[in-house]
């Protein structure tokens, strides 16, 4: 710990005691510092030794944590070759655009050398949240947990655990991944699978020289845990499960949930989830596994599933552990159960009408070849390109920072038609999603679309069927929306039936396998917003798109001026 962590939890006991002492109902927020080196270490997983890049030495990287309210600031400095930036996952960074994190799209990347001190409030934010790089795939070992616990007094909607532990769910290679993202966009094939599923860092016993290399936690007998969940995955959607016992959900991407008691769940990457577990079964050890969800048909994927220990205290270090039974990688149904629990906690404030109803299409396209090396450079099917696009636009990043551009009113990087696509228009899923019919050719662009302050937005996410249908974790920066519906299928307004009492409040939804998810959400948050699916391959095939949403009237409704040490292209 740095210390100025040391100084800022310092800070935060001193002012609990004062709570406690005095019984005063509200302390200041505090500020809290990081020091984030981005470094490269040796690292030994699956009998290799390589070098990763980590944050100051640590994989999985430190945890941040803070209260609702609190500012945080982290100076980031770059001593590795590549470049790199940290997005921190979930936080809404109301009126801080400028600090979202996201490379080309909220700024230029921090060069190798250079520093970039990220500034930040959690304004009424409390939960379980993660940073992780927006750079190329660095997000496999960049990533860490970023809690934020509720103000000092403030209870949770449950009983208080009796301690807690956060599991972060990720996927490794032992390919460099900023090389291997380049080889992968260059072959126009699809990309390797992972070379290993991982809990904390650790692949477990099912992998090759990793029988050591396994996560542990410890418990004690009819205690309550909270298990906090995060999935770093980069191209997998994961189920993780508990052998003998259940988990609870009561919050997801930060928001409470009503409590939906379950054997397995689902995490989409970048989808968080608090689980409570009681510890009721005998004195013994138990597997925690986490396996593949693959919806998508003629995919190659890791199949092995990654295995951590649930030991009570009082058990042998080496007694067997009961094993663990995830889904099949299939189980759609298993998906949906999940899915359906998924309930606000309280009746919440959908917006019941809207000013701006859009309708996306998010979906993998084969582009033609066009290259006189057709073996090297389209290994897609039918040698084809593959790519991937929001209405059938693939996303090109460009080389500046876009809320630079859009800010200074510098023209020529990016375009304000980002089209609009009709709803009834094609069957989506069997057909054509485009209106060259039968082609599956995308068009390349850079297009934002535009918001007013404060407009009310019902979008319609259709996973298209062109190559093959899967389900797309789609992510929005800058805010949070309520799922008010989801189906298979086309969307069909006439029988679509829409949840506006109680949905889940998510950052991350996965659009569900050849079918819909329905959306709403205030535009409150000035600044230029990155849409897209947080499969990396995805991204990097171009599926996703930018919302800006306009300043409002008072300067407590506008973007601030950008900060002077935002890095230069
Ligand atoms: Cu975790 Cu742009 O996302
Ligand atoms: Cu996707």
């Amino acid at each position: 710990m740095t210390s100025s962590s040391v100084s800022s939890l310092l800070r935060l006991s001193f002012c609990l005691f004062i709570l406690q002492v005095m019984n005063i109902g509200t302390c200041h927020a505090a500020t809290r510092i990081y020091h984030f080196k981005v470094q490269t270490m040796r690292l030994t997983r699956l009998c290799q030794t390589k070098e990763i890049v980590t944050i100051n030495g640590k994989f999985p990287g430190p945890a941040i944590t803070a209260q609702e309210d609190d500012n945080i600031v982290v100076n980031v400095i770059n001593m590795t070759p590549y470049n790199a930036t940290i997005h921190w996952h979930g936080i809404k960074q109301k009126l801080s655009c400028w600090y979202d994190g996201p490379s080309y799209i909220t700024q230029c990347p921090i060069q190798s050398g250079q520093s970039f001190t990220y500034n930040f409030t959690v304004a009424q934010q409390k939960g379980t949240f993660f940073w992780h790089a927006h750079f190329s795939w660095l997000r496999a070992t960049v990533y860490g947990p970023l809690i934020v616990y509720p103000k000092a007094n403030v209870p949770y909607p449950f009983k208080k655990p009796f301690k807690e532990h956060t599991i972060l769910l990720g996927e490794y290679w032992l390919k460099n991944v900023v090389e291997l993202e380049k080889h992968v966009l260059e072959s126009g094939g699809p990309p390797p699978p992972a070379d290993a599923f991982t809990i904390n860092g650790q692949p477990g016993p099912n992998y090759n020289c990793s029988s050591k290399d396994v996560y542990e936690i410890e418990i004690a007998p009819r205690k309550t845990y909270l298990l906090r969940l995060i999935n770093a995955g980069i191209n997998m959607e994961s189920f993780f499960t508990i052998a003998n016992h259940r988990l609870t959900i009561v919050e997801v991407d930060g928001e409470y949930t009503k409590p939906f008691t379950t054997e397995r769940v689902m995490l989409v990457p970048g989808q968080t989830m608090n689980v409570l577990l009681t510890a009721d079964q005998p004195i013994g050890r138990y597997s925690i596994a986490m396996g593949p969800y693959e919806s998508a048909k003629n995919v190659k994927f890791q199949h092995t599933s990654a295995i951590a220990s649930l030991r009570y205290f009082g058990a042998f270090p080496n007694s067997v552990a009961s094993p663990a039974k995830l889904p099949v990688f299939n189980d759609n149904i298993a998906v949906k159960t999940v899915m359906d629990g998924l309930r606000s906690l309280k009746t919440v404030d959908v917006p019941e009408d809207v000013d701006a109803h859009l309708f996306i299409t998010v979906g993998v396209n084969v582009n033609k070849c066009n290259s006189e090396n057709p073996n090297n450079k389209c290994q897609g099917p039918r040698q084809g390109r593959l790519a991937a696009s929001m209405n059938n636009i693939s996303f090109n990043e460009p080389k500046v920072s876009i809320l630079e551009a859009y800010y200074k009113k510098l023209e020529g990087y990016f375009t304000l038609d980002f089209p609009t696509v009709p709803e009834k228009s094609y069957d989506f899923v069997n057909g054509a999603p485009n209106d060259i019919a039968n082609d599956t050719q995308a068009a390349n662009g850079t297009r934002a679309m535009v918001f007013e302050y404060g407009s009310r937005i019902q979008i319609i996410f259709q996973n298209t069927g062109t190559l093959t249908t899967e389900n797309h974790p789609i992510h929005l920066h800058g805010h949070s929306f309520y799922v008010i519906g989801y189906g298979t299928g086309n969307y069909d307004h006439r029988t679509a039936r829409f949840n506006l009492e109680d949905p889940p409040y998510l950052n991350t939804i996965g659009v569900p396998v050849g079918g819909w998810a329905a959306i709403r959400f205030v535009a409150d948050n000035p600044g230029l917003w990155l849409l897209h699916c947080h499969f990396d391959i995805h991204q990097t095939w171009g599926m996703s798109t930018m919302f800006i949403v306009k300043n409002g009237k008072t300067v407590v409704e506008s973007l601030p001026q950008p900060p002077a040490d935002l890095p230069q292209c």
